[in-house]
């Protein structure tokens, strides 16, 4: 689609020209893994020049100077650290795994949520990584090996198709999605017929995941896109089809918009990041609790 049209699209969401703005102005953020290092002491040794976020103290925003990509340095290697943006980082606060926690990634890799979660369950409780495809399993097992994850197992599992009934306390389906929330180089590939197409597979998704779920557990359903197709209405399809489902508040205290009011009062709890509420990627979250 072209800028344009995106821009008119966008508006009926946001403020378009703030948010392509930020687009063009996004931060570079990545995540300290408290598994190999204290983020106090990362943050008092490390020589990238960068500052803490105020979200979130293993948040850490790279300074601009820093022209190299984060990926080539030593404390990449290491497994010190994973680059993220920040509200792929705040995702897995919003679902808060414990180390008594059973949790399910349906669709992990390369690992981003599921090592942060691995991380604030303190390597401990069971965490199932699912993906599809060698491809991807591979990519979870390079995660899992840096940022030495010792708490999980992994699957190849078709998300839409889980054999699990009731097994879970707490599932994160971070759902394949149009990546709109990434920049303007997805808006140029993407039409709005894509998001209707998409929005099956993810609805598909949510059931079976939901179905994984033990009664009392939570689900976090995320995506980093802006169209309704693949949020609210996957959610809402969810809540008008089983008895028990709710939407729950996600209990972050970060800038952004709530979900569209139009499925309903409690969509409100739903949170739209923007790139210009955080400086970072567009973000979609929703927290159900399982009656
Ligand atoms: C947004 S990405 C996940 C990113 C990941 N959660 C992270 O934070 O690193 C969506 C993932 O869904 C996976 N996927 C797509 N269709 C799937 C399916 N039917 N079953 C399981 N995973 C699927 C893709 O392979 C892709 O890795």
């Amino acid at each position: 689609m072209e800028e344009k049209a995106f821009r008119d699209w966008l508006s009926a969401y946001t403020d378009a020209d703030r948010c392509i703005s930020a687009f063009h102005s996004q931060k570079r953020f990545f995540r300290v893994n408290t598994i190999k290092i204290d983020s106090k002491k990362f943050a008092e040794t490390t020589k990238l020049r960068c500052v803490r976020s105020r979200y979130y103290d293993c948040a850490f925003e790279l300074d601009e100077k820093e022209g190299f990509q984060i990926g080539r340095t030593w404390e990449y290697f290491l497994g010190l650290i994973y680059p993220q943006s920040l509200p792929s980082i705040l995702d897995s606060l919003a679902l808060a795994p414990t180390g008594k926690d059973i949790v399910l990634d349906v669709a992990a890799s390369p690992g981003s949520k599921f090592s942060h979660m691995a991380m604030l369950m303190g390597n401990k409780g069971v965490l199932v990584a699912n993906d599809r495809g060698e491809d991807k399993i591979s990519a979870l097992y390079a995660t899992i090996n840096r940022m030495n994850i010792l708490n999980c197992v992994v699957t190849d599992l078709d998300g839409a198709k889980l054999p699990w009934k009731g097994r879970f306390t707490k599932i994160l389906l971070d759902a394949p999605c149009s990546a709109l929330g990434s920049g303007m180089a997805a808006a140029a590939r993407w039409e709005p017929a894509n998001s209707a197409k998409i929005s099956n597979l993810q609805k598909r998704m949510l059931f079976s995941a939901y179905d994984a779920l033990r009664p009392g557990g939570e689900l976090v359903y995320s995506t980093c896109t802006y169209a309704r197709e693949e949020n609210e209405e996957v959610v809402a399809n969810l809540l008008q089809n089983v008895k028990g489902a709710r939407l729950v508040d996600i209990g972050l205290d970060i800038p952004h918009e709530p979900g569209l009011g139009d499925y309903g009062d409690e969509f409100r709890k739903c949170c739209r990041v923007y790139p210009h509420h955080l400086q970072s990627e567009g973000f979609f979250i929703a927290k159900i609790r399982k009656g």
